[in-house]
């Protein structure tokens, strides 16, 4: 019998003992989450001075692997002051992948300089590093040591791989096309936190990388973000201009440039402590998860729930199943069908460059983007699933 919408509803709901609602994520607080606020609270220091934001990037650097972390007020603030401190100016071109979430494009466009899209591997769902280099090949020209567009006349300064749903993208293959031409590599770390690259934690495979603790990620600080990196100047700068550049002094107010007010708070910092000594459990628990998800769709006709690259070991962030070409009709009616069963699904996003402020950026062939957005359906990927 051919797959059809219900039978895909239903292999959902053998996995996840459904109940009246099932969201695609929710935070789990079952650790010290409580106990840490109060004591924050009555510290007295709620905001970005406070034992637990130090706290909280020990913790990151312990568990990443990365020499620094700079804790934020949320993952588009981590990436803009990334690609801010990557030497990203107005006048350039950022590559990164038409298939991402708005926010990587948001942070290139705060600067004031034009995103470029690319296209992705179906493979990984990151950028797909072997096209990437025929098409630099075509439509760049290199000029004292740096990469332009020839067709732009834009410097094409920095590369934005995003780890999508997780799933860590081949760094040491866009490493290698990003030396050849150039290119400042920022890693897009807001959806991997726990996961791992060849046994290196993402994020650790750029000059500066971004993590997002939004309420959906794997984490929470309610909203937060953290900048890793392992050079210790970039590490001092990023602390600086996140926390409005001011020169530390007793009491004197001097700011030596523009900074932003980014620092997260402490009040956040301690929520995000208590998460992060339950990440193990949080990795485990979603690894299990979509090994059940896989499980259960084996053997369906022509779907397949996204596996994690031979050489990676992924969070699972967001459990996806992937259509078979051929297959594009029944999307729309898997949405309808689990969402009206209180299953929540969901398309994947929108590409970048069919949204109407970045309809005029550059491109290359998408074609494996736009395939892919016809035939991704998000399914619920809490960890308590
Ligand atoms: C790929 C990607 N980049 C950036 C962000 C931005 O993170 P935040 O929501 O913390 O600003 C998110 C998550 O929301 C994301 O999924």
């Amino acid at each position: 019998m051919k797959t059809n919408a219900n039978t895909i509803k239903q292999t959902i709901e053998k996995v996840i003992n459904k109940e009246n609602f099932t969201p695609l994520h929710a935070p789990i607080f079952e650790g010290n989450e409580i106990k840490y606020v109060t004591d924050c609270i009555e510290s007295n220091f709620v905001s970005s001075v406070g034992e637990y934001v130090n706290r909280l990037e020990e913790m990151l650097v312990d568990y990443t692997g990365a020499k620094y972390a700079v804790v934020t007020v949320n993952g588009t603030a981590a990436l803009h002051v990334s690609l801010i401190l990557a030497g990203v100016e107005s006048a350039d071109e950022v590559l990164m992948p038409a298939l991402t979430f708005i926010a990587t494009a948001n942070a290139v466009s705060y600067i004031g300089a034009m995103p470029h899209f690319v296209d992705v591997d179906e493979a990984t769902l990151g950028i797909d590093a072997k096209k990437l280099d025929a098409y630099l090949s075509g439509i760049s020209q290199m000029r004292d040591g740096e990469c332009f567009n020839a067709s732009s006349g834009k410097r094409i300064k920095a590369i934005v791989p995003m780890h999508t749903f997780g799933h860590p993208v081949d760094m040491d293959a866009l490493n290698k096309v990003a030396e050849k031409y150039n290119i400042t590599v920022v890693e897009d770390a807001a959806e991997s936190l726990g996961s791992f690259y060849k046994g290196k934690h993402t994020g650790n495979h750029s000059l500066l990388a971004a993590v997002s603790f939004n309420g959906n990620k794997i984490i929470t600080t309610g909203g937060g973000g953290a900048i890793l990196t392992n050079d210790e100047e970039l590490a001092k700068k990023a602390k600086h201009i996140t926390t409005t550049a001011k020169i530390p002094h007793k009491w004197e107010f001097r700011h030596d440039m523009i900074g932003y007010n980014y620092r997260m708070p402490a009040l956040n910092a301690a929520l995000g402590v208590a998460q992060i000594e339950q990440m193990d459990k949080f990795v485990n628990d979603k690894r299990e998860l979509a090994l059940r998800y896989i499980e259960a769709f084996r053997g369906i006709e022509g779907v397949k729930v996204f596996q994690e690259p031979d050489y990676a070991k992924s969070n699972y962030w967001l459990n996806a199943l992937v259509l078979a070409e051929g297959y594009e009709d029944m999307r729309d009616e898997i949405l309808t069908i689990t969402n009206d069963a209180g299953i929540m699904t969901r398309p994947i996003w929108t590409l970048m460059n069919k949204l109407e402020m970045f309809r005029d950026c550059p491109k290359m062939d998408l074609s494996v983007s736009e395939s892919l957005e016809m035939r991704v359906v998000n399914i619920p990927s809490g960890a308590w699933l």
